[in-house]
């Protein structure tokens, strides 16, 4: 894997993480940042190595945003011509799980990458939320949609038009976070969870993604087609076969991942 100056990478077994790590700027998601982040994580998508990523910041901030010192002076045009949008959008495209453990400040961009992943595991001490219309700009890579569509209209319409922060606790209770766990247990219980993840069929775990982004996108009828699909398509996987005999015979599954 090539060498990057604002993330680190680690494998574990299956698990890979993402540490973004820019401590200068509270892990700023400059354009550097981004690029390193999305080119890794999709590297580490084509690996079938891999079965879960974890993406991690430090214990003072997950991200604090995009980086306002980078993006101040820009127009209208430059802003629209450097990708921010289409490259986040290849980072929410991951197709295996994606797993944020959030401690510390998770603020406008950083809550955002947050809500591009499939589970959140925050920190009692995480803070979350979308600043944006006090730099005179709204959120930019989905947070108007994901805040929305995680925990409802008007309680997203409250955060991001306040801007006002969430403590990790109410992050909990609106359904903006999976689960809370206390500060120093955050790392453990993110390697576990992704851990448990990673041990299952990796074919099954693309197609149950898939299917739950499909019910954000689609209509119902359509929604319970692609389920049925991808459903009977894993019919014919190695680890179908593999997962139900180890059921009847009492044992644990040895997946093959195919
Ligand atoms: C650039 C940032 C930054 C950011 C922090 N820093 N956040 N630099 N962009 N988003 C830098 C600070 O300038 C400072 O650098 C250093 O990190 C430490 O931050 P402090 O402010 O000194 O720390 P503290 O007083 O503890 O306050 C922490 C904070 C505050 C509450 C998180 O930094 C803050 O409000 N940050 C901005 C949060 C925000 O508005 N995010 C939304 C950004 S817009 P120096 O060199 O001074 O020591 C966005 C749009 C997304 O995300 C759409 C993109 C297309």
């Amino acid at each position: 894997m090539t060498e990057h100056e604002t993330i680190r990478v680690e494998r574990q077994d299956r698990v890979a993480w993402i540490h973004l790590d820019r401590p200068e700027a509270l892990n700023a998601l400059n354009a550097q940042l981004m690029r390193e982040v999305v080119a890794v994580a999709k590297e580490l998508d084509a690996d079938d190595g891999v079965g879960a990523i974890v993406v991690t910041g430090s214990e003072r901030a997950f991200a604090a945003g995009a980086d306002i010192k980078e993006m101040a002076t820009k127009s209208t045009a430059e802003m629209r011509a450097d990708g921010h949008f289409d490259a986040w959008l290849e980072f929410a495209d991951v197709e295996k799980p994606v797993i944020a453990a959030v401690s510390g400040y998770a603020l406008g961009g950083g809550c955002e990458l947050a809500l591009m992943c499939d589970i959140i595991l925050a920190a009692d001490t995480a803070t979350f939320g979308l600043p944006e219309v006090g730099l005179g700009v709204i959120p930019g890579i989905g947070g108007t949609q994901r805040l929305v569509r995680a925990v409802g209209y008007p309680k997203a319409a409250e955060i991001i038009l306040t801007g006002r922060r969430v403590g990790a606790e109410e992050a909990e209770r609106i359904g903006l976070v999976s689960r809370v766990v206390a500060a120093d247990a955050l790392l453990e219980e993110a390697g576990k969870v992704a851990a448990g993840i990673a041990a299952k069929s990796l074919p099954a775990l693309r197609a149950a993604k898939a299917a739950m982004d499909a019910a954000l996108e689609v209509p119902l009828t359509e929604g319970l087609a692609l389920e049925a699909e991808r459903f009977t398509g894993l019919f014919d996987t190695a680890d179908q076969k593999e997962g139900m005999a180890a059921f009847s015979e009492k044992r644990e599954p040895r997946f093959q991942h195919r």
